[in-house]
């Protein structure tokens, strides 16, 4: 596993995605407002936050097709509101702690931070350490402040039972209800380290808990684990070149059901109820495009990405 002072690829082109919501093409540019263009700060000294200054100063047309070129925009903006309106839901309800693994440049805790600091939320992030200590100097130089609680994991190459203690000692009730986020992260995982991941979920809060994992197809998966298999030239598109990129850049790699990854889609509810998570809801882009009133036209035929709910009865 990487233990570099550098941002994980795959994060900062997540983070260079969700700043492209605001040029994608009306209406998916109302999917996910963030007025504070949250991603462009943090990325304001890297070549990726250049991109976006410079999509602000491009004629309008010109940045909207720039922007929705290979439908990874949408897709982020869809998966960020969809995951949003999960924590929004969870606060009004009363839930007081948000637990974010894999969290990256995720910087869900500053954009909500009013609803969150109104209901006393505690957000704890954990991402693996060199990644985690990237993105604290990215905050630092672009002046963005966040309240949560940073712990430094790996989940491949540190034991998964240390880390609800971890939790613990940074404050975390773990009888509590909780909200664990897994998102955009199981399909760099091996199977071994998902199922420790999805079990030490449960320990890190109490009945009526929620773990959201967003994930993809296990046929997706397999596109993105081999993008240059010439059998799968006919699906060729901007997502296989990101996944090569990560992958040559970083050594990042979707680890695919074949290869020992999990086997999300049909089996999703399945393989979490073996962990004790019951599932209730597996929302696919077109059913969250419908949820907040997007033509489906918006939606792209090459990213089949999910959301999984999931509750925790103990
Ligand atoms: C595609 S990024 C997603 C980041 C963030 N959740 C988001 O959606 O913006 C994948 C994240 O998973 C994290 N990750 C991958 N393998 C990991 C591991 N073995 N231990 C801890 N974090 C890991 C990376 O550091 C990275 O931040």
């Amino acid at each position: 596993m990487r233990d570099k002072d550098t941002p994980s690829v795959s994060a900062l082109l997540v983070s260079y995605m969700r700043g492209l919501a605001p040029y994608l093409q009306p209406p998916a540019d109302q999917i996910m407002v963030d007025p504070q263009r949250l991603d462009e700060r943090l990325l304001a000294g890297t070549a990726l936050g250049s991109v976006l200054r410079l999509l602000a100063r491009l004629p309008t047309r010109i940045a909207r097709f720039f922007a929705s070129a290979g439908q990874m925009g949408v897709h982020l903006a869809l998966r960020t509101r969809a995951i949003d309106d999960i924590v929004t839901e969870f606060t009004v309800s009363g839930g007081k702690q948000v637990v974010i693994l894999g969290a990256g440049l995720d910087v869900r805790s500053v954009r909500l931070a009013p609803l969150l600091s109104k209901n006393a939320v505690r957000v704890y992030e954990v991402d693996s350490p060199g990644s985690q200590r990237s993105k604290l100097a990215l905050m630092r130089s672009s002046g963005l402040k966040s309240d949560a609680l940073y712990i430094a994991h790996d989940f491949e190459a540190e034991p998964m039972a240390e880390l609800p203690e971890k939790l613990a000692r940074a404050g975390l009730d773990r009888s509590g209800r909780s909200l664990v986020l897994l998102e955009g992260v199981v399909p760099y995982l091996t199977r071994a380290a998902t199922d420790a991941t999805i079990e030490t979920a449960r320990k890190l809060g109490g009945t009526s808990s929620l773990l959201v994992v967003n994930h993809v197809s296990p046929e997706q998966c397999e596109l993105f684990a081999a993008p240059w298999s010439p059998w799968r030239l006919h699906n060729w598109h901007f997502w296989a070149l990101f996944m090569a990129y990560i992958r040559w850049r970083a050594g990042e790699r979707i680890i695919s059901p074949s290869r020992g990854g999990v086997a999300w889609g049909d089996q999703t509810g399945a393989y979490l109820a073996q962990h004790g998570w019951t599932l209730r809801s597996n929302r696919g882009e077109p059913e969250e495009a419908a949820r907040i009133g997007l033509p489906l036209r918006f939606v792209g035929s090459s990213v089949h990405s999910y959301i999984a709910v999931a509750v925790l009865s103990k």
